[in-house]
């Protein structure tokens, strides 16, 4: 095949799964739009947005219907919180780190080094204190539908990083986290709170030297391409609140209601236990297409743990001691 019809069909294959759910509501059916910020077709995010949609639009054909719009195209980070109050969309899954201005108690999940990997955040999430925490916005009107696992995250830069003094004086973008804050201040960087959809360009124009992100994103979004290497120092986990608003939760028929949510606990599952595969096909993409990981020592690691230590004292209040050792102990 052609680079020109190779690259044709990858574009339809895109176009074809971005909007594969757009427009297949019929007229008098329930609607749900569903935004979220992530692109490609290997993402963990997509994957779980797709299934979801697919599912209920099978098997809830007539009553209810879900559009996916990725990639931003709907709303992006600043605005989609405010977007399904005011009901313009109902269905979202932004990353845990971005509930800062809502509640505190979710900075736990940004604590560096606090979860080993990917399945003992998965024991947190499914523990009493991890549900619990589903509700910690309802208050606002916001109802969590479970969690979504995206990866652990790894830090890359214009420059190699073997330890937290390789990032002195450089800055790095970050989600709208303050625990995410204190993290780079604590390696000497300067964090940017920036949204996702323009961290390629800000990396690509040098407005920002660095980034931190799971293997999914580093290659659906290409930051590899724009960074001299990415550094495995899995320091956190990036993971979404699958959710929805209880307006639009308690105007759906008991039913239909009960059914919906039947099919997002199923998904949750589903989703859950194929990240872990996705992630290592994203590393391998990354190799695969040039781009460079850097794999660190005992030693090396050592010094990245110690340097983020003070972060947890730091919001130790704010959090909650019993829930960041519930967490830990997961
Ligand atoms: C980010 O902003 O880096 C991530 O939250 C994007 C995402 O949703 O995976």
């Amino acid at each position: 095949m052609g680079k020109l019809t190779t690259t044709l069909t990858a574009l339809t294959l895109a176009l074809s799964v971005s909007t594969a759910f757009a427009s297949e509501c019929d007229p008098g059916e329930v609607v749900a739009k569903l935004s979220h910020v992530t692109g490609g077709t290997t993402h963990p995010k997509v994957v779980a947005a797709n299934l979801l949609a697919d599912r209920v639009n099978k098997e809830m054909n007539g009553k209810l219907c879900i559009e996916v719009f990725p990639s931003s195209t709907l709303f992006g980070d600043s605005k989609e919180l405010e977007a399904l109050l005011l009901g313009d969309v109902q269905i979202l899954a932004p990353s845990l780190s971005k509930f800062g201005s809502y509640t505190r108690q979710y900075g736990v999940f940004d604590l560096p080094f606090i979860f080993k990997d990917m399945d003992a955040a998965i024991r947190f999430t499914n523990s009493s204190s991890g549900k619990e925490l589903l509700n910690a916005m309802n208050n606002v009107g916001f109802v969590g539908l479970g969690y979504w696992m995206s990866g652990m995250k790894y830090f890359s830069a214009n420059k190699a990083l073997h330890v937290p003094a390789d990032a002195e004086g450089l800055k790095f973008r970050v989600q709208s986290s303050d625990v995410a804050k204190a993290m780079i201040a604590a390696m000497g960087g300067s964090p940017q709170p920036m949204a996702f959809k323009e961290v390629y360009g800000a990396l690509q124009t040098g407005v920002v030297d660095g980034q931190e992100n799971t293997w999914s994103n580093i290659y659906t979004k290409k930051f590899f391409e724009v960074q001299d290497s990415t550094t495995e120092t899995s320091h956190q986990l990036l993971a979404y609140l699958f959710m929805t608003s209880s307006e639009f939760l308690d105007g759906l028929e008991p039913a239909v209601r009960e059914q919906f949510l039947k099919i997002s606990n199923e998904v949750t599952q589903t989703a859950n236990e194929n990240v872990k595969a996705k992630e290592q096909n994203n590393r391998a993409n990354i190799l695969k297409a040039g781009g460079k990981i850097n794999s660190l020592t005992p030693e090396q690691r050592a010094t990245w743990v110690e340097t983020m230590k003070p972060v947890w004292k730091k919001f130790e209040s704010d959090i909650g001691a019993d829930l960041i050792k519930s967490a830990a102990e997961a």
